[in-house]
């Protein structure tokens, strides 16, 4: 595949949507096609799997994995791996390594077998560099509190979960730091832009 494949991660007030935006606009100045994306809701089904999860009833744990790996297999087969194979550069907002924080790390689901799902669901599509936004869940919060607006189901968990999901981000990274690079999220918005870029430069396709 001749295209880039670019995540972000962290937990909920990180700030990844801003810098989504920031990457894409650099991206587009230097004539590169970007596609950007999410997980939940990437794609029609992801849409209707994003309610559910976000704002419906109790989920059990093994069902809450299993969904968010429906809308991953979904949006991977019909929006990434095509934009991928025509040379694109996507953009993501949260994939994975969101799988393994949350579900494993955060619901204490066996992390390997949350790997084995989205590896299964995603035929092992893995992305080339992934930034995690690192936030202290309190200054998240405070975030999150002066946008204003109500907490989803997932955000609406206690302070235990949230610092478990940042635990599972950061053991994420140091197991993998040739793709990862943790970036401190409290930093201005255009220095935590530099250093993203910093790790993508190198990886562009000419
Ligand atoms: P996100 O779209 O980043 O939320 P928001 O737009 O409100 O910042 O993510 C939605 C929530 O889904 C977030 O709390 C993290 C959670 N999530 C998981 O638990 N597992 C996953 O695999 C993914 C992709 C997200």
């Amino acid at each position: 595949m001749s295209g880039l494949f670019i995540t972000l991660e962290g937990g909920d007030g990180a700030g990844k949507s801003t810098q989504a935006e920031l990457l894409q606009a650099w991206l587009e100045a230097r004539g590169h096609e970007v596609v950007r994306t999410r997980e939940p809701g990437g794609t029609t089904l992801g849409v209707e799997l994003r309610k559910l999860l976000l704002h419906g009833d109790d989920v059990d744990p093994r069902a809450e994995a299993l969904l968010y790996a429906a809308d991953r297999a979904q949006h991977i087969a019909t929006i990434v791996r095509p934009a991928l194979e025509r040379g694109a550069v996507v953009v993501q907002d949260r994939y994975i390594d969101s799988s393994l924080a949350y579900q494993g790390a955060g619901r204490v689901l066996d992390t390997e077998d949350v790997r084995h799902l989205s590896e299964w669901a995603t035929g092992g599509l893995q992305p080339r560099v992934t930034a995690i936004l690192d936030i202290a869940p309190e200054d998240a919060a405070a975030r999150r509190h002066a946008r204003g607006g109500t907490a989803d189901r997932l955000e609406s968990e206690d302070s235990a979960f949230h610092d478990a999901v940042r635990a599972g981000f950061l053991a994420i990274a140091a197991a993998d730091p040739d793709r990862c690079a943790v970036i401190d999220a409290t930093l201005p918005v255009d220095e935590v832009h530099a250093e993203i870029l910093a790790r993508v430069a190198p990886h562009l396709p000419h």
